[in-house]
């Protein structure tokens, strides 16, 4: 295995690497206007430092979590069918492909031409795609570490030939609906009218399984939201208490989506760019939204961006949906 301090003059000649310029925010000031909102947030960017993308890690070989595994079968079960109705020589590209692990069985099986990897954690991503690349030596693998929810300015980096974004693990659902639309767009442009979109969402189901999902016995589940608050403090200098916020995830039926949230166990006085806020006992702070989805729902998707699921994959206990999207 290739780990990041083996970067220098080892790069498997297969590899390109892309760093693109990372836009400057003032984070301290983002944080305090997110948490002066009338329902205080916080984005959920903030989950992720090394210590978040461990417990992430974590939470995906969780019991209670089954959305992984899911989607997992779903290759399983369908990857013939999945390789045929992709065709071969495609682009593959991933947004948000983490350690590159999803992807597996659809580079062994569907033979794309070449694979663009796309992640905001550069070192991480140079290391899953630099192992990716040296277990297909005839792939052209493009890594571009890039923010992928702001505008795509390495467009010209990804080669041109028939497109498919491979979009698993439900990260759609993390935006609203009227993002996931105009994200959708998105795609549906960087694939032009003869690519496809391979999304992979969870499924609208019974709360309970639903909550057990995000609130796990273990508690890993309330480490990670909890973490966000450590990141915070790290990052604008606040000075947030992490074991005073107890971590909560609620199944809202009605908008279809978990409501992750910190609520204050007792008064918390926080000072961020030398401003203070006051929570109150039980006050909360939202930090993550996971959308679940329903057949008519992800239609409704693909028909905002001019396009229509040509086919789909669930698992055997039908929790989780593989769709692809093609143009209308
Ligand atoms: N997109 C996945 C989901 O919504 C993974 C994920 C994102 C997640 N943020 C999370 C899982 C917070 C648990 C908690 O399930």
């Amino acid at each position: 295995m290739i780990s990041t301090s083996d970067r220098a003059g080892n790069s498997p000649s297969n590899l390109r690497f892309i760093q693109t310029e990372r836009p400057l925010v003032d984070e301290t000031l983002e944080v305090l206007a997110s948490l002066s909102e009338e329902l205080p947030r916080l984005s959920p960017k903030y989950f992720y430092d090394s210590r978040g993308s461990e417990l992430f890690e974590e939470i995906t070989v969780l019991p209670e979590y089954y959305l992984t595994r899911s989607e997992a079968e779903i290759f399983d079960r369908h990857l013939d069918d999945i390789a045929q109705a992709l065709g071969s020589g495609d682009i593959i590209i991933e947004p948000g492909s983490g350690n590159c692990s999803k992807v597996r069985p659809l580079l062994k099986r569907a033979a794309p031409s070449a694979y663009i990897p796309i992640d905001i954690a550069g070192e991480f991503l140079w290391a899953a795609a630099a192992n990716t690349a040296l277990e297909h030596p005839n792939l052209g693998v493009t890594a571009i570490a890039a923010d992928f929810t702001q505008r795509w300015t390495f467009l010209e980096e990804i080669p041109k030939g028939r497109r498919i974004v491979f979009y698993p693990g439900s990260t759609l659902g993390n935006f609203d609906p009227s993002a996931q639309q105009d994200f959708i767009r998105q795609l549906a442009q960087v694939v032009g009218t003869q690519g496809g979109i391979l999304l992979g969402v969870d499924l609208h189901k019974d709360s309970a399984t639903l909550q057990r999902a995000y609130d796990d016995a273990a508690g890993v589940t309330a480490a990670f939201n909890r973490n966000m608050l450590a990141v915070v403090n790290a990052r604008t200098g606040a000075n947030f208490e992490p074991k005073e916020w107890r971590h909560q995830a609620r199944y809202n039926s009605e908008m279809r989506r978990i409501e992750m949230e910190l609520v204050a166990q007792s008064m918390q006085t926080v000072t961020i760019g030398g401003q203070t806020l006051k929570f109150s006992e039980g006050a909360i702070i939202r930090t993550e939204h996971s959308h679940k989805f329903t057949m008519a729902s992800i239609q409704d998707l693909a028909a905002a961006a001019a396009m229509t699921v040509t086919h789909h994959w669930l698992d055997s206990n039908a929790r989780f949906c593989l769709a692809l999207l093609q143009n209308a």
